[in-house]
């Protein structure tokens, strides 16, 4: 039985891929062992499937050493650190890697299935066992645009993103929160409108100490990650540099802007999509149908905009929405649309699942 190594599985997207895992019954194929903190006797979460009882430090090289799999939650500047030393130890098996540490690797293959499984099943057989899961919003916007990018119609891609708090971890969904409540206590709120505008705005202004250091409750802030190239910021920069190594001859170019929303859990994106033929709604609609099994085209009218296009439609679900489609009157290669998709699971640990599901099946 293939030994399956789940590196730092505490935090949101660990809980998510465990869960996962659970429902898919995907612990029964491996001996999972748990690497976290390393405290004594600390006890392994409960899996359906043959474990290690207790959990394994994170720095217990030998053990990790051990593993035919390894999959890394932990974080760009521990797998940094890691991943090198297991190698000198003579590690051999599989690196499977949530953060964005190794992406741009000449060695390394961002892991994207179904998009890009011949990719993954032909870097197995070249000998590569670096693998890295997508930035969320890239592996989202991919996978809803499947059914355009599998006949090759789109010229460009616009984005403008909607990131939920959670796209900052745990500390983002909690800050959200308690900006809010902490809002909404401060002020007394009664029946005028302007006046508890005025409050709360008088409020926000005088906050300390954000979790996004900016006002995000009852507002956004449209600014993510750190400055990188051409004034963009880091978080647009991967929409076209992950996309390409993601697509490789099927890429096309990938821009927009990156902003941060009041919501707590699912992005959600406006798109302006340059097509190569002239397609009308309506076909494009019967296409993307057609990309994979997750992706549901929503009608584009009031009653179904309002039910399925927003964050709370899709959080914990794996399926990835997508409607608003129209043609812009003014070009007929234009065609909107909006999607929405949890990036906890497609974002995040479904790929890194499906990643560990088809090495098992190659080293089998
Ligand atoms: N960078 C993303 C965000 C998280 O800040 O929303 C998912 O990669």
């Amino acid at each position: 039985m293939l030994k399956c190594g789940i590196i730092g599985y505490r935090g949101m997207v660990g809980q998510v891929l465990l869960s996962r895992m659970s429902a898919e019954n995907d612990f029964s194929h491996f001996h999972t062992t748990f690497f976290g903190e390393g405290e004594k006797d600390q006890k392994a979460p409960s899996i359906n499937g043959p474990h290690e009882n207790e959990v394994k430090s994170a720095f217990d090289f030998d053990t990790l050493c051990s593993q035919d799999i390894l999959i890394c939650l932990k974080g760009g500047e521990y797998s940094k650190e890691v991943y090198p030393k297991l190698l000198n130890d003579g590690y051999q098996g599989i690196w499977i890697d949530a953060s964005s540490a190794f992406r741009m690797d000449e060695d390394a293959v961002i892991i994207l299935d179904p998009i890009n499984s011949s990719n993954i099943k032909k870097a197995l057989n070249n000998g590569i066992k670096k693998f890295c899961g997508g930035n969320c919003t890239v592996s989202l916007l991919l996978l809803a645009l499947q059914g355009l990018i599998d006949i090759d119609e789109i010229e460009w891609v616009n984005s403008m993103s909607y990131q939920a708090a959670s796209g900052a971890g745990a500390e983002g969904i909690n800050g959200l929160i308690n900006e809010t409540k902490d809002l909404l206590e401060k002020c007394n709120i009664s029946d005028k409108a302007l006046e508890n505008e005025h409050h709360i705005r008088d409020k926000m202004l005088m906050q300390e100490e954000l979790t996004f250091n900016a006002p995000l409750a009852f507002s956004l802030i449209p600014y993510i990650d750190e400055p990188f190239v051409s004034g963009s910021t880091k978080e647009e920069w991967k929409a076209g540099s992950e996309s390409a190594r993601i697509l490789n001859e099927r890429a096309f170019p990938i821009d927009g802007l990156c902003v941060r929303v009041p919501s707590l859990r699912a992005h959600a994106q406006a798109l302006l999509i340059k097509t190569k033929s002239k397609l009308g709604a309506e076909q494009v609609e019967e296409l993307l149908r057609k990309g994979n099994e997750w992706v549901q085209v929503i009608p584009n009218a009031p009653e179904e905009s309002r039910s399925f296009l927003t964050p709370v439609a899709v959080s914990g679900r794996l399926n990835i929405n997508i409607g608003r489609i129209k043609n812009i009157n003014h070009d007929p290669h234009l065609i909107t649309a909006f999607t929405v998709g949890d990036q906890l699971i497609w974002g995040a640990a479904e790929p890194l699942r499906r990643m560990l599901n088809i090495t098992r099946k190659f080293l089998s």
